[in-house]
């Protein structure tokens, strides 16, 4: 090695060490007589001392070193002189006395400050992501990702399970995103699929008797990218034989309990994990992954709404609507400006508007409250008891402000979850070191599509329905319920999982009543099917997106910050410039041509 010891290492302890140190100049200060350096590496900084004194050669060469030249410096570590300990930084109490040093190879200076903590523009900072990657808080979180994995790795191999690659040539998976597609060379006109997952390898990882199989495993998907979707991601995907619904929770509880106390001691954890079914996260939050670390929850006001005289309401209710809110305590003193942004971000989701109902503090109780104290556009519409009983029914007190949507049900639910959401960070309920965890379970197991005319799974066509419900399939698909389950975490689904379907019977039955002819299903599922009918156990399993929990756990707002290259918003890697054209000789073997842009 051309190093002894690593920067970040240093202490006390080594006061007195003859060490050989090689990294990166973070920062060169010249005062005059003495050069101090800030040598980093992949474990910390350290400082260095060249005094002319000491050795000529050594401050010779320090005063050519510049931001990220790389170098190496042997010498002795000494204490700093007393009063000039850094308490902030990890090797604060020491600095190392060069006595020989060369620089290995210079740098450019780069575009933006590696060694500060600065905004800078994020195509920029992924053009030069190996620049970017040597910053403070992206190193931290490439170690804490590695951390995640390695927990997972260790805690799975205790109980039994076993890591198995799978194919990422394969054939088109359905997981409701659109597929990357890869030509074939050496079938003409024949295409293979990147997985979206590999769920059905899985699967037939199960009927092979693997039983407890697990893989930290790369999901290709071509949808459109979020703060916390990419198009290529990694899951921890996993299945088991003979197991149950509760078997697959108990598991995931354990894991992501043990992860957050091992690796986060000091946060929050909510425990046992919450259940919620589906139907009652949508009811009391709008949505099927609800920010549970705080309250704020939305409640029905359409009976109430229903007695009324205003027009915003009564015309919705004669829609077919609904009427609902929630309160956002202590907010009454809201602006203008403030109530306008809120408006706007409920009207960006499609909501006709937002209804505001700000009950004055000075009013002391509820019980004094007049129709003055009340700053509202529906005031004049509603009586006082109205008033009165939508701000018991939203659980509110003086001093607070009410927010109320009307319009169709499913839109209502969704911008007051939004609004929720929103509405908990403005008033920092959202804890970023508590995490708060729930089990979702009791999802239907079909939906309908969106021009309404075909069946969809709500999660993918391998989803068992509930032994009770099968009969349905034939009579009232809409009632069927799936073995389903999902994991949320502080407003993210961070896993997904279910029982399968392991007989061909029921699967083809699925298949058919999802719209496939029988020579599609064959075409696109016969090695499954085929497989099914020699001997599959029971099995069923789950997916976690790793990229969301060390999202979480290193306190990034998108995945792309826990993501060694990550894809742009727009799905372009800016480090490499892909996607990029190919010659035309690339093109010919592959038996394709590009068709003339319209
Ligand atoms: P699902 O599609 O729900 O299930 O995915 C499982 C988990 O993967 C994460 N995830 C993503 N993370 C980042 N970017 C994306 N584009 C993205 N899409 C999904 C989420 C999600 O909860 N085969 C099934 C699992 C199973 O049934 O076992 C599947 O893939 O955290």
């Amino acid at each position: 090695m051309l190093k002894s010891h690593s920067c970040g290492e240093l202490n006390k302890k080594n006061v007195g060490a003859k060490v050989t140190l090689a990294g990166w100049v973070d920062r060169r200060r010249d005062h005059g007589g003495l050069i101090f350096i800030d040598l980093r590496d992949r474990e910390g900084i350290v400082q260095v001392v060249f005094n002319p004194e000491t050795s000529e050669q050594c401050h010779q060469v320090a005063s050519e070193m510049r931001s990220e030249y790389v170098v190496r410096v042997s010498g002795e570590v000494a204490p700093r002189p007393p009063g000039t300990e850094n308490p902030k930084l990890a090797t604060g109490d020491i600095e190392v006395i060069a006595q020989d040093t060369e620089i290995l190879n210079p740098s450019k200076t780069p575009p933006f400050y590696i060694s500060e903590d600065t905004e800078v523009e994020e195509s920029l900072r992924l053009r030069y992501r190996y620049l970017d990657l040597r910053r403070t808080r992206m190193r931290e979180n490439l170690l804490l990702r590695y951390k995640v994995v390695k927990f997972i790795r260790n805690f799975l191999d205790a109980r039994g399970f076993i890591e198995i690659e799978t194919p990422i040539l394969i054939k088109s998976t359905p997981e409701g995103a659109r597929d990357y597609l890869v030509p074939s060379r050496l079938y003409p006109g024949k295409f293979y699929a990147l997985p979206q997952s590999p769920q059905q390898l899985k699967q037939l990882l199960m009927v092979a008797g693997m039983e407890k199989y697990y893989q930290i495993a790369r999901c290709f998907r071509d949808e459109d990218t979020r703060a916390d979707r990419q198009p290529e991601f990694t899951q921890l995907d996993l299945e088991m034989s003979f197991v149950e619904e509760e078997d697959i929770l108990n598991l995931f509880e354990e894991l992501f309990t043990t992860m957050v106390e091992t690796i986060k001691p000091d946060w929050g954890l909510i425990k046992p994990f919450p259940r919620l079914t589906y139907a009652e996260a949508m009811e009391r939050y709008g949505t099927d992954k609800p920010d549970l670390r705080f309250g704020l929850e939305i409640r029905d006001l359409t009976d109430i709404a229903a007695q009324s005289d205003f027009a915003v309401f009564r015309s919705a209710l004669a829609g077919g609507g609904k009427v609902k809110g929630i309160c956002a305590p202590g907010c009454a003193a809201y602006s203008r400006s403030q109530l306008d942004e809120l408006n706007k971000l409920v009207q960006g989701l499609g909501a006709e508007g937002l209804v505001t109902m700000s009950l004055a503090a000075s009013a002391g109780s509820l019980s004094n409250l007049t129709l003055e104290m009340v700053r509202s556009v529906a005031a004049k519409f509603l009586t006082l008891d109205q008033i009165k009983e939508i701000a018991r029914c939203l659980g509110a007190n003086v001093g607070d402000l009410l927010l109320i949507i009307a319009g169709k049900p499913e839109l209502v639910d969704m911008a007051l979850g939004e609004l929720r959401r929103e509405m908990g960070h403005r008033l920092k309920l959202d804890d970023p070191h508590l995490l708060a965890f729930a089990f979702i379970v009791n999802f239907p197991l079909l939906q309908r599509s969106k021009e309404g005319r075909r069946w969809e799974p709500m999660h993918h066509p391998f989803t068992a329905p509930r032994d009770e419900d099968v009969p349905l399939l034939d009579t009232a698909p809409e009632k069927v319920w799936a073995k389903h389950y999902d994991i949320i975490c502080n407003g993210c689904e961070i896993a997904g999982g279910s029982l399968r379907i392991y007989t061909a019977e029921l699967q083809r039955k699925i298949f058919r009543l999802l719209g496939y002819s029988d020579e599609e299903i064959k075409e696109r599922f016969g090695h499954l099917l085929e497989a099914f009918d020699y001997g599959a156990p029971p099995h069923g399993g789950i997916a976690h997106g790793i990229d969301r929990m060390v999202m979480l756990l290193a306190g990034e707002e998108t995945i792309r910050e826990v993501i060694a290259f990550p894809k742009t918003q727009e799905a372009a890697d800016l480090t490499f410039n892909a996607p990029s054209p190919v010659t035309e000789e690339q093109l010919a073997e592959l038996h394709l041509r590009l068709r003339e842009k319209r």
